[in-house]
């Protein structure tokens, strides 16, 4: 493999070499090694469309496959040298290629350019990043069902603005999350829709003079269509963009979560026992247990959306049609895709083993008058309007709250004093199991409405793989 300056790329029309510093400067290849296979495959492809259309012969098409198979097999083993001197990973394969095989490999890069090939590669790269991601997805969203099922009549009082509002079930809160995931997975299916168009013919700018088909291409590697249009297919990086914006939601989502996690285990509230292998204890101060997991996962939330960033102004102002600003587009994504695979394993590792303590949810359910809203209900459903309800149901909380007893806990008597409406089965919906039962209609609370959810959920998420 050529290693010195005067063989460069483009040497003919240079009569200087490259300054050395703008050589380590421009390259790539420290970072788009990755897309080495994604880089064979599209270029397997192309060489037999070539040799389709009669620009290859069947032997240089045996040579070129032989060699590729032999460059992948290198590139797996570690045994592949890597040149910064070949700037990025579709020279480096392609001198390796030309030193295995000769003439032929010169070949290859016949109707094409890097410009097509390297938005080729990406596509290809995050087509099957994407499948990973989801195959995370679906972990956790069955492991959600599950600690939901089994969570379907435990109550504990749901908030809004972090204080206690209204009794849930903590089947309902999981399933909360569920739905989130799952729109997140819609997304992502979405975004494939736009990434499996094949840019490969685009060439550099303007397409090519050879009667190339890319049907076969896009065929081969699996793309639903050739794209449109040549200039808008080299330049084109919305569909990262769109990805990395689907990254961040799921990272958003999972920086909520997070935030709960940590919240619930930690003594103030004490809802939930984090697994031990998913926390770390503190140097210094030995009854400490720390939900390092959620944290990290909450904090990771800004770098995928600092990513996204960095991809929107890569691309702001860019003219038609590539420009090597592009190349600055892999980082971002490489890191996005790790750092979301991560995290996405992390939750769907950490979830069943989440244990729940189901008596200070109650207990904290009880604490906060999470069915005022039932009694102003129920004195609605006799005839109160509801502001008035809402009065009445102000004076009871008072009188609780100065006699430190949840509603529950006053007395008939004592309740009557408030409104003439109220009898003996107040105390019925007064309960946290009333109030949550009560809610049964689709999308509430109610542990039949809950485990009816969680049925429907699981179908679908095994129809969607
Ligand atoms: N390394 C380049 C990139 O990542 C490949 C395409 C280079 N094309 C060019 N005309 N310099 O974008």
């Amino acid at each position: 493999m050529s290693t010195v300056n005067s063989e460069k790329l483009s040497s003919a029309r240079f009569s200087e070499a490259t300054d050395e510093f703008v050589e380590i400067f421009t390259a790539s290849v420290d970072f788009d090694q990755r897309m080495a296979q994604e880089d064979i495959e599209g270029s397997l492809a192309h060489a037999r469309m070539l040799h389709k259309i009669g620009i290859l012969t069947q032997q240089e098409l045996e040579d070129i496959i032989t060699g590729l198979n032999q460059i992948s097999q290198e590139i797996r083993n570690g045994e592949f040298n890597w040149s910064i001197k070949q700037e990025d990973v579709h020279m480096n394969i392609e001198a390796r290629l030309t030193d295995l095989i000769g003439t032929a490999g010169k070949k290859l890069h016949t109707g094409r350019s890097r410009n097509d090939q390297v938005a080729t590669d990406i596509r290809l790269y995050l087509r099957k990043e994407i499948d990973l991601i989801k195959q995370q997805l679906t972990r956790l969203q069955s492991a959600l069902l599950d600690l939901a099922e089994q969570e379907a009549s435990t109550v504990m009082p749901g908030f809004t603005h972090l204080q206690v509002a209204q009794p849930v079930t903590f089947g309902h809160h999981l399933m909360a999350w569920f739905e989130m995931l799952k729109r997140d997975r819609e997304r992502l299916d979405d975004c494939l829709k736009r990434i499996n168009i094949m840019p490969l013919g685009a060439a550099a700018l303007a397409g090519t003079s050879y009667p190339i088909d890319r049907f076969m291409t896009a065929e081969l590697l699996g793309f639903s269509r050739p794209s449109a249009n040549s200039l808008d297919s080299v330049s084109d990086r919305d569909f990262a963009i769109e990805f990395t914006a689907a990254a961040s939601l799921i990272m958003m989502h999972l920086s909520r979560f997070s935030e709960e996690l940590v919240l619930w285990s930690s003594a103030q509230f004490d809802f939930i026992d984090m697994p031990d292998a998913f926390c770390t204890g503190s140097s210094i101060m030995p009854q400490k247990k720390n939900p390092d997991v959620p944290e990290l996962v909450r904090g990771k939330s800004g770098r995928v959306t600092g990513h996204l960033i960095s991809l929107l102004m890569l691309m702001k102002s860019q003219p038609l049609a590539y420009n090597k600003d592009n190349q600055e587009d892999k980082e971002p994504l490489f890191d996005t895709v790790d750092t979301l695979l991560n995290c996405l394993r992390a939750f769907a590792d950490m979830m069943p083993h989440i244990k729940t303590k189901k008596d200070t949810m109650r207990q904290a359910a009880r604490k906060g008058f999470a069915t005022a809203t039932d009694l102003a209900d129920y004195l609605v459903r006799k005839g109160m309007p509801f502001r008035d309800a809402h009065e009445v149901v102000g004076q009871a909380v008072k009188l609780g709250l100065d006699s430190n007893r949840d509603l529950a806990d006053l007395t008939l008597t004592e309740l009557k004093q408030f409104s003439d409406l109220i009898e003996q089965d107040v105390f019925d919906i007064l309960t946290l199991e009333g109030s949550v039962a009560a809610r049964k209609h689709i999308g509430g609370t109610a542990p039949e409405t809950v485990r009816a959810a969680i049925k429907t959920a699981r179908a679908e998420l095994v129809s969607d793989e």
